[in-house]
């Protein structure tokens, strides 16, 4: 038999990235390439890229140094490159970089077999065009139904929200969302192949179905994943404050298949950096928001990401952001320093405030969030939960799984119960991660 030729794939970035290239892996498998862990077999490398922060960015120009370098000493090797650095660059990219064969932007995987051949033939390309057309899902692979326990389904892609800071309506287009019916289909498939928990994907959920008003909203979307056979536990991420509907807040009450967890990104706690931001809220309304979901959902966890040192962001507004923390009380948080993209309106305002300063309210934040996270991991300590159990832990010494809530957990089990829902009493609460026994299977 021929021997097939092997593709080594890196991916950087979010949840969007991971599951276009899974998509990238089933285009390649089907023009003769199969996937390998070791880039030193590699005939194709494919970098699936992130450019929503500098730094983010310029991992993916370390990366292709160390391929250009193994280049060198295989003249025939194909490199590529997609995602939101390729977007933001294109063409730009190949001259940059002439040991680079293909650029191919976020809406263009439906181009990425055509190129790898061409690139074969010794053919440069780089394809960046957005696509204005909403049959951009249908020149995508379904996600192939291999099974798992927990996978995730693409609902919507791009954003119409313009938050100042933020490259993704610039990398990834505007708002689209599937049909009802499609992510039905692929959930009721995932759901016979095995799969127990799906998480609805998307820049922004809450707005899906907004641009068609005949077809269903995001709440009765929710309904209509819930009813699927098979399905435990749905997720879904990423919430925007704004689009947070009662609606969709009572979904929380309604829907015992949807799990109590929400990530809710507030970037700040100050009035005047949210305005700044384009975020479309208040501190006041994200608040409000946050009260109706836990009068919805007693039990519902709370994770987030905040943006430290945006330009204006003085001591009392950084103050604000803390204030806002220890009221929602997050499970855990994610959090960065404010990042200048090229082409976002932010890139344009004055930012005063040094580095360093950036740097400390960094640290104070993440100390602050690092106890209350212990504090809340502690505090489940001889609780019941409802876990879903994923399989082996990364030591392969005993089981992960999931609360309800989102929280890791590792107990002793036997792998075949992977894909139950199961209640286990936690017996330990550490800083990453809780420790519990199975009650009864
Ligand atoms: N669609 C998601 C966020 C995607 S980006 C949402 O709206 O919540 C993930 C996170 O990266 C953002 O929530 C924000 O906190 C952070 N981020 C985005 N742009 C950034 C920038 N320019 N600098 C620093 N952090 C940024
Ligand atoms: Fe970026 Fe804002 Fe859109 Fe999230 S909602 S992807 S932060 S522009
Ligand atoms: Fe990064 Fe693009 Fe996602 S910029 S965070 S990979 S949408």
């Amino acid at each position: 038999m021929k021997q097939a030729k092997k593709l080594y794939l890196e991916t950087f970035g979010c949840q969007m990235n991971v599951s276009d290239s899974e998509k990238i892996v089933t285009l390649m498998k089907g023009i003769g390439y199969a996937q390998t862990a070791d880039a030193s077999h590699a005939d194709l490398v494919l970098l699936n890229t992130c450019s929503i922060r500098a730094k983010a960015e310029q991992k993916v120009y370390g990366h292709l140094g160390k391929f250009k370098a193994m280049k060198a000493g295989k003249p025939g090797l194909i490199i590529g490159v997609g995602g939101c650095v390729a977007q933001q660059e294109g063409e730009k990219l190949l001259k940059k970089a002439p040991f680079v064969n293909l650029v191919f932007g976020t809406h263009n995987l439906h181009l990425l077999q055509e190129m790898v051949s061409d690139a074969e033939g010794g053919k440069r390309s780089s394809e960046t065009d957005f696509l204005d057309d909403e049959k951009r899902f249908d020149l995508f692979p379904l996600s192939e139904a291999e099974g798992g326990v927990t996978r995730f389904v693409t609902v919507m892609q791009g954003c119409d929200n313009f938050c100042a800071y933020c490259i993704v309506p610039h990398v990834r287009g505007r708002e689209i969302s599937r049909s009802a019916a499609k992510v039905v289909e692929e959930v009721t498939a995932l759901a016979a192949a095995g799969v127990t928990e799906v998480t609805l994907l998307g820049q922004n959920v809450n707005s899906y179905g907004s641009r068609n008003p005949d077809e269903p909203d995001f709440p009765e979307l929710l309904k209509l994943v819930a009813q699927i056979d098979g399905i435990e536990r749905i997720r879904f991420t990423t919430s925007h404050p704004k689009d947070m509907s009662q609606r969709l807040i009572d979904c929380f009450a309604e829907i015992p298949k949807l799990a109590p967890h929400i990530h809710l990104p507030a970037q700040s706690g100050s009035d005047a950096v949210l305005e700044r931001m384009n975020r479309g809220y208040s501190r006041a309304e994200y608040l409000a928001k946050v009260a109706a979901l836990k009068a919805a959902c007693p039990t519902i966890q709370f994770t987030g990401d905040i943006i430290v040192g945006f330009p204006g962001e003085d001591e009392a507004a950084f103050q604000d952001t803390l204030a806002l923390m220890e009221e929602v009380e997050y499970a855990d948080l994610f959090s960065f320093i404010y990042s200048a993209r090229p082409g976002t309106k932010a890139a344009d305002y004055a930012d005063a405030t040094a580095h360093a300063e950036k740097q400390g309210r960094l640290e104070r934040l993440q100390a602050l969030q690092k106890k209350a996270t212990l504090a809340r991991n502690e505090s489940f300590v001889g609780s019941v939960q409802q876990v879903l159990i994923e399989g082996l832990s990364t030591s392969g010494e005993s089981l992960f799984g999931r609360t309800g809530g989102n929280r890791g957990i590792i107990m002793d089990g036997d792998p075949s119960l992977a894909g139950r829902v199961l209640d286990v009493r936690i017996t330990e609460g550490l800083q990453t991660i809780l420790k519990g026994e199975i009650l009864h299977d």
